[in-house]
């Protein structure tokens, strides 16, 4: 038996189901049952019937599946890939900063980890942040956001309001210069730029529209345009490209890479 088949004879006999974020390499996408981002994944880690959940991302994304279906034994193959922005707010950190602001909501990233979640009021992804800003918190009038700035501003510029930014940051997005995704606009001037709300407000600006990783692949496949520069991790432009064999995926830097998710 080969790997893959080995890997498949294994999954059936302990009744389990690979989850896999988008940014792998494309030889884990081959064994996986699903392939998506954190919301798509923990919306799969909730429904499946299986016994075992393996999941192939950062160690927050697994502790998230453990979180939403505890009976269930939820496997990581590789336990110190971490997620360096989940470990920018800490507990005492946090617990200090409720301390200072008694009355304010604290939303959290899943980007977290869940001793951090517990001292939270809502946990969002990168795809469902804006509607919970518009519609859970439009009667609240203080939020910290913890950890990541990027995402934090994004969400608020887009809710039209402001919280109070925890200042993490994703280290492989901010290695996005807006100066990358010109020099990139210039050697593809008709190409249409996606970029992730990791990204810096600066990059955002220069690009033509925002999306997580799986509203990437929405849009991708919706536009009549032929040729997108991508502005997120480097993996994922192998599912962007699988899917749309008719268009062209540039990366907006070759420098945006998370070892942890390798
Ligand atoms: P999404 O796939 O949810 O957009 O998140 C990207 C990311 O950086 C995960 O760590
Ligand atoms: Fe964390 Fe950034 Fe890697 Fe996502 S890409 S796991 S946010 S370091």
């Amino acid at each position: 038996m080969n790997i893959v088949e080995k890997i498949k004879d294994l999954k059936r006999k302990r009744n389990a189901v690979i989850l896999v974020h988008n940014y792998q390499l494309p030889e884990v996408h081959e064994v996986a049952d699903y392939v998506g981002d954190s919301l798509g994944l923990s919306i799969k880690a909730a429904e499946t019937e299986a016994d075992v959940i393996v999941f192939c991302g950062v160690y927050f994304m697994a502790e998230t599946a453990k979180i939403i279906s505890p009976e269930k034994i939820v496997l990581i193959p590789e336990k110190t890939a971490g997620c360096p922005m989940a470990d920018m707010v800490t507990v005492e950190a946090l617990k200090k900063k409720k301390k200072e602001h008694p009355n304010a909501k604290v939303v959290c990233y899943v980007n977290t980890t869940a001793e951090v979640k517990a001292l939270c009021d809502i946990s969002c992804t990168s795809g469902n942040a804006e509607r919970i800003a518009k519609e859970a918190l439009k009667d609240v009038e203080e939020v910290i956001f913890v950890p990541d700035k990027c995402l934090g501003s994004y969400v608020a510029e887009k809710a039209g309001r402001e919280f109070m930014l925890w200042p993490g940051f994703c280290p492989s997005h901010v290695k996005i210069l807006p100066e990358h995704v010109e020099a990139q606009k210039k050697k593809y001037p008709n190409a249409e730029v996606l970029v992730h709300p990791e990204c810096t407000p600066q990059v955002r600006d220069v690009a033509d529209g925002v999306f997580s990783t799986d509203g990437m692949c929405k849009y991708s496949k919706k536009t009549k345009v032929k040729e997108l520069i991508i502005g997120t991790e480097i993996g994922m432009l192998y599912r962007l490209q699988k899917e749309n064999p008719d268009k062209k995926f540039y990366p907006a830097s070759e420098f945006a890479v998370c070892p942890n998710m390798k």
